[in-house]
């Protein structure tokens, strides 16, 4: 039931990320020669790097964000992949990485609230640009999934539920960590749009 449900949520989330891209006019101008798909995936890239003027706070920001993003990546794959690929649950060298990261995320993830949450206050103005408010309200729907996400594993730790608790607490766990994904893919998305519309 999870991997069909996962499966069929990514490729909703993917199909109607391409979709914006092929009908909003930002992308068409863009144009999909080899060229500009390369001159785009440069610019991706290149918003990874940290800015010089950004200043030291701006470095320690984007740090935790680009800790938190990696951190991410890798849980995700570790979870997924053997989930939808291998068609079997996380195990062995997936469940080691996976549990080696988790303390790190849940870290940068606090890191990135402390930092970030001012510019994603709903009554702040920033230059974030056209999307902006959706932007900020997947930022707050990933802080608001990670909690029962890390939560529910947390407690899973303990004894004192029984097979049925433990399995809602798995499936509490593995629900909210695929939408904290797909909200988290659309996140990335609008970021990226958004600074694309400001250049
Ligand atoms: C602090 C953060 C996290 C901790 C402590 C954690 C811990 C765990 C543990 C221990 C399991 C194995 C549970 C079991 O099989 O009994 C697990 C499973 C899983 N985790 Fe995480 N995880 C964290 C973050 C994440 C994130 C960010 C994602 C997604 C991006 C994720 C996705 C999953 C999925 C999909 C499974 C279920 C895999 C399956 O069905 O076998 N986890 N997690």
């Amino acid at each position: 039931m999870f991997r069909t449900v996962s499966i069929i949520a990514f490729l909703v989330t993917f199909a109607g990320i391409g979709i914006c891209c092929l009908v909003l006019p930002r992308c068409r101008q863009c144009g999909w020669t080899p060229s500009a798909i390369l001159k785009r995936a440069i610019h991706i890239f290149t918003m990874l790097l940290l800015e010089q003027k950004a200043g030291a706070v701006g470095i320690i920001r984007k740090l935790a964000y680009l800790l938190a993003l990696v951190c991410f990546v890798v849980l995700a794959v570790t979870s997924f992949f053997p989930v939808l690929v291998l068609k079997e649950s996380i195990n062995g060298y997936w469940l080691m990485l996976h549990a080696t990261f988790a303390p790190v995320f849940a870290i940068a993830l606090t890191a990135l609230v402390i930092l970030w949450a001012g510019s994603y206050h709903f009554n702040s103005r920033t230059e974030a640009g056209k999307y902006e408010l959706p932007q900020k309200i997947c930022f707050w729907l990933i802080v608001s999934l990670a909690l029962p996400m890390v939560l529910s594993i947390i407690l899973s730790m303990f004894t004192f539920f029984g097979t049925e608790g433990q399995e809602f607490l798995l499936n509490t766990h593995r629900y909210c960590a695929l939408l904290l994904s797909l909200v988290a893919i659309i996140y990335t998305y609008l970021i990226i749009r958004n600074h694309m519309e400001r250049q």
